[in-house]
């Protein structure tokens, strides 16, 4: 496992991104729709950066890729919000990742026929050059290369989603874990040195690198 993307890299980021929507829905009522199940960490960190009121958080729940590496091609529905709850909003979508752009268009098609007053996308990682679908990406995070990342909520067979920091899985890793599904990650390997100490808004917090 490889370390890509470090917890205070995400903080800053997701500190210019909540400025950002903030500064285009000043005066609005934001109702914020996180793509289950990868974005809610995401989501979670987001919204409390936001500084205008949100009216409302909702989920959508999707699914396409299984235990495979590969994207099926397909993304179903298996959770929304009710039509009410997007009818006439501003909404934005909360993705952690847009890859072959499938799961997100589908998503935003569906949250489009419930006719909100706007409908936008924040997603925290984008990766190109896999794309199939067209997506529009409002506000976004980071780019990345066609690695398969996971952490930050983002999973390999729904593994490694509680990881703070973002990484991306080797060829051999990938084809052990896929093995063995009991394979967890060693959360204990970590050394004395690596705690730090992070003043985060006036709070003390406690933080580790993981050392994986
Ligand atoms: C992942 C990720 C995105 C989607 C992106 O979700 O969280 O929602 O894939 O891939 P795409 O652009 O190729 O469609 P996944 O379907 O693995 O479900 P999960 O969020 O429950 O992990």
């Amino acid at each position: 496992m490889i370390h890509l993307i470090s917890q205070a890299e995400i903080v800053s980021t997701i500190r210019r991104l909540a400025l950002e929507i903030d500064r285009d829905y000043q005066d609005r009522v934001l109702v914020l729709v996180g793509i289950l199940k990868g974005s809610f960490i995401f989501l979670a960190d987001l919204v409390r950066e936001l500084d205008i009121p949100v009216e409302n958080i909702e989920f959508l729940r999707l699914s396409s890729y299984g235990s495979s590496m590969v994207s099926s091609g397909r993304a179903k529905i298996i959770m929304s919000p009710p039509p009410e709850a997007i009818a006439g909003k501003d909404v934005v979508v909360v993705e952690d990742i847009v890859d072959t752009g499938i799961t997100t268009d589908t998503a935003l098609r569906y949250l489009q026929n419930a006719r909100p007053a706007s409908l936008r996308l924040c997603a925290l990682l984008n990766k190109p050059t896999r794309r199939q679908v067209p997506v529009k990406i409002d506000y976004l995070g980071f780019t990345v290369m066609d690695l398969f990342i996971v952490g930050y909520g983002i999973d390999f067979d729904q593994k490694y989603r509680q990881l703070p920091d973002i990484y991306y899985l080797e060829e051999e890793q990938q084809k052990q874990t896929y093995k063995n599904p009991n394979l967890v990650v060693e959360k204990n390997k970590v050394d004395k040195e690596d705690w730090e100490d992070k003043g985060d808004k006036g709070a003390s917090l406690l933080r580790h690198r993981q050392n994986i």
